[in-house]
């Protein structure tokens, strides 16, 4: 049943954009001018992902067998499909009310986007409480087999691979262009380059009997843990499980009290951040720790100061190319920008000490919903140039499905580790950390 999994977090993505949506309308209400280069990201994005393939998907495959399996269900599945019907006159409505807009009428633009949420939120539940629970029922595990093989075929040109990293490219450009209040507010979009992955190579990181306390409390009671090249791994696990700490002994800046560190090669148990950083560990901590009264450019340099200084501006272009927000902003205190752009700046600076592994602690940490997406949108685009990561995250579920790996942490130590899809699917996991 994977697909009713991929089906889900692609409602999240429409959930998040109505709710933004939603937010949009209020400001315009309230006198916020109308930005033609959103309104149409948003546009592009609905048409091309939500009524191209997300419909599609469903009607094709979904519900064509859930009618040939049960005659009940016809009557549900005919007002969902008509949902996706009207949802495609909608979306060219709003797009002539939009072009009035310009004129002078923005009240009904904002009256047609609040009916488009609307009427999104209502067909995501009764997709959710209705239409899935149903197709659990009524289909057979042939049923599944077939769509689970056409959901996952990375082939697929509507919703293959390639498909894929579009989406994600044209997300990227609504949370670029989308309000500051509620996305990032560039006025660039920029690129989430994204090639595809590399196969997985030889171990990176290999940790052993690692420990680590404050004080007389054991944080971190002798895990161990390995990663590969080009791999990955989320860390996931309760409030005050240790991820943190696990994150801060591996860049070095928390002292370990016993164990190994063996990355690339080498033993750097012993080893000093600034030098641990300089052969390729870099962190973006978690609350992302920008220095405020800096400037967004100055504070790109710090997590530059270990690299040979003719290779800095090729690596700030690189990362002002993915995040054009902090171009537009560089010389400003970092101090000034709203959450979600500290957080790229955080990813940012990390970026700028060109890591060979990178630790990424809960970058969605308090996050308005459209850049929670936004930050696992990079993260995949940083996995699909090869980058090996280590990703801790209260957003279990989000990270797990991404990563290639994952380790459950509790109370300091690892207790369960597997693929990234076997840990989703634990009932262990499931129950303790996703909440179902
Ligand atoms: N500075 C500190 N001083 C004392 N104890 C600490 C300190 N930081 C963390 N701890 C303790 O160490 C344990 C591990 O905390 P840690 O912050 O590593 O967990 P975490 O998994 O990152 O949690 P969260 O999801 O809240 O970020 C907890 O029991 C915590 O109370
Ligand atoms: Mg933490």
């Amino acid at each position: 049943m994977e697909a009713l999994r991929i089906i889900s977090e692609e409602h999240q993505n429409f959930w998040r954009i109505a709710i933004t949506l939603e937010q949009v309308a209020d400001e315009i209400d309230a006198g916020a001018p109308v930005d033609p280069v959103f309104f149409q990201s948003v546009f592009e994005y609905i048409e091309q992902f939500a009524d191209y393939a997300h419909h599609l998907k469903e009607d094709d495959y979904l519900f064509r067998l859930m009618r040939l399996r049960s005659a009940e269900s016809a009557s549900l599945i005919d007002a969902l499909q008509e949902d996706h019907r009207q949802a495609s006159l909608h979306l060219e409505a709003m797009k002539a009310e939009f072009a009035n807009a310009s004129a002078g009428n923005q009240s009904a633009l904002t009256e047609s986007l609040r009916d488009y949420c609307r009427r999104l939120k209502t067909h995501i539940q009764t997709e959710e409480t209705k239409a899935m629970p149903l197709a659990r029922q009524v289909l057979l595990e042939q049923d599944w087999a077939e769509i689970d093989s056409k959901f996952l075929d990375n082939r697929d040109p509507v919703f293959g691979d390639q498909a894929q990293i579009r989406f994600r490219q044209l997300y990227h450009r609504v949370v670029s262009f989308a309000p500051e209040s509620v996305g990032l507010g560039a006025h660039s979009s920029g690129v989430l380059q994204a090639n595809t992955a590399p196969g997985m190579g030889d171990v990176l990181l290999k940790v052993t009997g690692l420990e680590s306390s404050y004080g007389r409390i054991k944080a971190l009671k002798g895990l161990n843990l390995e990663v590969r090249r080009g791999e990955t791994v989320a860390l996931v696990g309760a409030n005050g499980a240790g991820k943190t700490t696990l994150l801060r002994t591996l860049s070095g800046v928390q002292p370990m009290g016993a164990g190994q560190i063996v990355f690339d090669g080498a033993d750097i148990s012993r080893v000093r951040s600034d030098q641990r950083m300089r052969r390729g560990i870099c962190q973006s901590p978690e609350g992302r720790q920008v220095f405020g009264p800096l400037s967004i450019e100055d504070n790109l340099y710090l997590g530059a100061y270990t690299q040979p200084k003719h290779q800095v501006p090729e690596d700030l272009e690189k990362v002002y190319a993915m995040f054009p927000i902090l171009k537009e902003k560089r010389k400003l205190p970092a101090g000034t920008l709203s959450g979600g752009q500290q957080q790229m700046l955080a990813i940012g600076r990390a970026l700028m000490g060109r890591p060979k592994l990178l630790l990424l602690d809960e970058p969605s940490m308090g996050l308005a919903p459209l850049l929670v997406q936004e930050v696992f949108n990079v993260v995949k685009a940083l996995k699909a140039q090869g980058m090996t990561i280590i990703l801790a995250e209260q957003n279990a579920f989000a990270a797990l499905a991404l990563a290639d790996r994952g380790y459950v942490l509790e109370t300091g130590d690892i207790i369960l580790t597997g693929s990234g899809k076997d840990l989703i699917h634990n009932e262990q996991v499931r129950a303790a950390y996703l909440g179902m």
